[in-house]
């Protein structure tokens, strides 16, 4: 089939390539000129592992290309939505501008039959205002459908997640757009990939409640962790033990500085948003609690910090291992290692960041820390190190060495990553949220 893929940012870039890994005639379009030449050239414009040796794949098949302009992708069988839905500068909600940005610009070329498939995250009943909008202004009219199909991928694990999905979910309106989207995804749905087939909003919500859910367990993981902290309790200890019940499971467990990135937090606050504007803030208030208890975990970081710096963090210095929002990624939006650095940072103090991938988009995002891609550089002469983002290379630093370098061993374990005795055996003063 041909497809259009519209916005080539981490879903967008990975799904063109995907899709043209299945098979299909794919060009992706973009509103940044310099993200299509990268795109062009094989390059992937973010860190996601595996995506660059897929890109280098579709462009050398001839079955993938990049382009900014519209008109190129008219033609497609299928259209897929991929751009952003940030939230908005002054509130909660969803900022669905590039959405009908994307609509306004596609609808008056669609001049044969397609569907238009929405895989960014919107908040429900966008679809069927996007459907009138299309048929109302497409030359095809009625004759161009408007599907559903949310993305569930993980950002460091998105081209696996992308070529074997754990399900697909499909918000149609009829059994023509179903038909189309059961092709595009024969191969997966032939390898046996269960997909859930539902109506438009079902499957918009269907993102964001998966969203709610995931940051639901965490906060209530890390609202157990204030209570172990006056308690005397460990909730890294407390984590291991409820993630052995089978009925609970261990995902989504771990207990730390909290979550973040682009997709988690703006999703709980546009579902409450939703949720007001229809008259039901009530059903979801609980997920007020869980935005204020994951925030809340950046700040004892930042306590905890100062409390080592004896109260007195103007002109300190301090380590920060991790800006991305997670390890495996370079992506810092709503980053809680940057947040809390840039809280530091307010004080006064003189925040080292170090990160493996995403030293290029935090110094985007705050270029007024200073930041050391070598992690015993970044550690040199702090009075502090805060472990904030999981990088496999943080976590199994050797505390020997790295104690050679700063002025004070002292550690903050964000993320319940390092091996407590190994590190207090070492002579550190060992800091963990969560833990009394
Ligand atoms: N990142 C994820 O892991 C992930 C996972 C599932 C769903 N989502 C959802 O997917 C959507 C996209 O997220 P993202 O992380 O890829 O965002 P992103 O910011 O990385 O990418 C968005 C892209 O859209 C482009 N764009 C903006 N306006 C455009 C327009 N009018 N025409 C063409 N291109 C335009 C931007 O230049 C950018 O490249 C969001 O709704 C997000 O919630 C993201």
């Amino acid at each position: 089939m041909t497809i259009s893929v519209l916005g080539t940012g981490y879903l967008g870039a990975t799904h063109a390539a995907c899709m043209a890994a299945l098979g299909h005639e794919v060009i992706g379009v973009d509103a940044d000129p310099d993200r299509v030449a990268m795109l062009q050239a094989g390059v992937a414009p973010f860190h996601e592992p595996g995506l660059d040796d897929l890109l280098a794949d579709g462009l050398a098949s001839g079955r993938l290309s990049f382009d900014t302009r519209y008109e190129q992708a008219a033609d497609a069988d299928l259209h897929f939505v991929c751009v952003g839905t940030p939230q908005l500068r002054d509130g909660d909600a969803a900022d669905l501008s590039h959405v009908w940005a994307t609509v306004d610009a596609l609808a008056p070329l669609l001049t044969r039959p397609c569907v238009v498939v929405g895989k960014s995250t919107v908040p429900v009943g966008t679809a069927v205002q996007l459907r009138t909008m299309l048929q109302h202004r497409a030359p095809a009219g009625t004759d161009v459908d408007l599907a559903w199909n949310p993305e569930f991928l993980r950002e460091s694990h998105a081209v696996d997640d992308s070529l074997k999905p754990d399900r697909l979910v499909f918000g149609v309106e009829n059994p023509r757009a179903e038909a189309a989207l059961r092709d595009v995804y024969k191969t997966l749905l032939s390898d046996g990939v269960p997909v859930v087939c539902t109506n438009l909003a079902t499957a918009e919500l269907a993102k964001v409640a998966a969203n709610a859910m995931l940051a639901t367990r965490l906060s209530l993981m890390n609202a157990l962790g204030e209570i172990c902290e006056v308690a005397a309790a460990d909730v890294g200890d407390l984590a291991t033990v409820l993630g052995l019940d089978p009925r609970i499971g261990s995902s989504f467990l771990a207990p730390g500085v909290g979550f973040g990135g682009g997709c988690l937090p703006k999703d709980t606050r546009a579902l409450l948003a939703r949720a007001e504007e229809l008259g039901v803030l009530h059903a979801v208030g609980l997920l007020r609690e869980v935005d204020r208890v994951n925030l809340r975990r950046r700040d004892k970081a930042v306590d905890v910090a100062v409390e080592l710096l004896d109260g007195n963090p103007l002109g300190r210095r301090v380590a920060v291992l991790g800006a991305a929002f997670k390890p495996g990624s370079d992506d810092v939006r709503d980053s809680p290692a940057l947040d809390v650095a840039m809280k530091l940072h307010a004080r006064g103090v003189d925040v080292r960041v170090c990160d493996p991938a995403a030293i290029p988009t935090a110094r985007r995002a705050c270029p007024e820390l200073s930041y050391f891609r070598d992690m015993f550089a970044a550690c040199s002469g702090a009075e502090v190190v805060l472990l904030l983002t999981e990088w496999p290379e943080f976590a199994g630093v050797d505390p020997v060495a790295l104690a050679t370098v700063v002025s004070r061993t002292q550690v903050v374990d964000g993320r319940l990553a390092l091996d407590r005795n190994r590190w207090q055996d070492a002579g550190w003063t060992y800091r963990a949220l969560g833990i009394g």
